[in-house]
């Protein structure tokens, strides 16, 4: 199976977590967990997995120094690939897309930011690409939503039995996945996830259960939460 991993952000939401690690803001990925940076965890959890032969990091020059050292810090067994990244996470997924191997039939796409994952999360997203062409690991939604409009008043209150949280890994027929991309850029749509895009498309997107642990690391907060998770895993 081929991995692409989104790292070519500038964790604006994260600012403050440097201060504390008393270091100027860079790409959030930089960030200590545990004595390791977040891309290191994504990527171990991505060397441990059974089905996992291929991973392309898509990420800015600037990182290009600190990413290689983590790649080479870490003795990956597969082969990782470093890919231009772009504007934005839809514009990174393309790239990443257009640098896979032809042999590339399926393609998990999975945030580095969500460093968490498992290896059986990713053995899991991989099987589940025999029996469909798109799928997004989620779990159930905990919290009643509302639909706010532009005044503060609810619109609306969904029901809850019918979301769902979206995480990564999302996967996805190699070109399908990469026709929706292109159908994307030609009417402008502007999405947060690859789903969105086969969505629009009039695709079928499979759910697949996640993890509940398996947080995006998005605010200084997030980091502390996923230092206790990884604390509690490891000791
Ligand atoms: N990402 C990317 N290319 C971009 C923007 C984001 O590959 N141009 C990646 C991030 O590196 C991250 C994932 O997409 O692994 C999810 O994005 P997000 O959590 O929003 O990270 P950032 O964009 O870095 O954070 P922020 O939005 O707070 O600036
Ligand atoms: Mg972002």
């Amino acid at each position: 199976m081929y991995l692409l991993i989104p790292a070519a952000g500038s964790g604006r939401r994260m600012g403050s977590a440097w201060q504390s690690q008393s270091k100027a803001p860079r790409n959030k990925l930089l960030l200590d967990l545990l004595g390791k940076p977040l891309l290191a965890w994504t990527l171990l959890a991505a060397e441990a997995s059974q089905t996992i032969a291929w991973i392309g990091i898509m990420g800015q020059p600037i990182d290009w120094d600190d990413f290689k050292a983590i790649v080479h810090s870490l003795n990956l067994t597969k082969p990782v690939h470093f890919i231009q990244g772009g504007a934005t996470r839809q514009e990174s997924v393309y790239n990443g897309l257009r640098a896979l191997p032809d042999a590339a039939e399926h393609v998990l796409i999975h945030d580095g930011a969500r460093c968490l994952a498992t290896p059986e999360l990713f053995d899991r997203c991989s099987q589940a690409l025999q029996s469909c062409d798109g799928f997004v690991a989620a779990i159930p939604v905990k919290d009643t939503i509302k639909v706010v409009n532009a005044t503060g008043v609810i619109d609306s209150t969904p029901n809850r039995s019918q979301l769902w949280a979206a995480q990564t890994p999302q996967g996805f027929s190699v070109p399908l996945l990469k026709k929706c991309h292109a159908e994307g850029r030609d009417n402008g749509w502007e999405v947060t996830d690859d789903a969105a895009l086969f969505e629009q498309c009039g695709l079928a997107v499979q759910i697949v259960e996640g993890e509940e642990t398996n947080l995006k690391v998005t605010t200084p907060m997030d980091l502390a939460i996923a230092e206790s998770i990884l604390r509690a895993r490891l000791f």
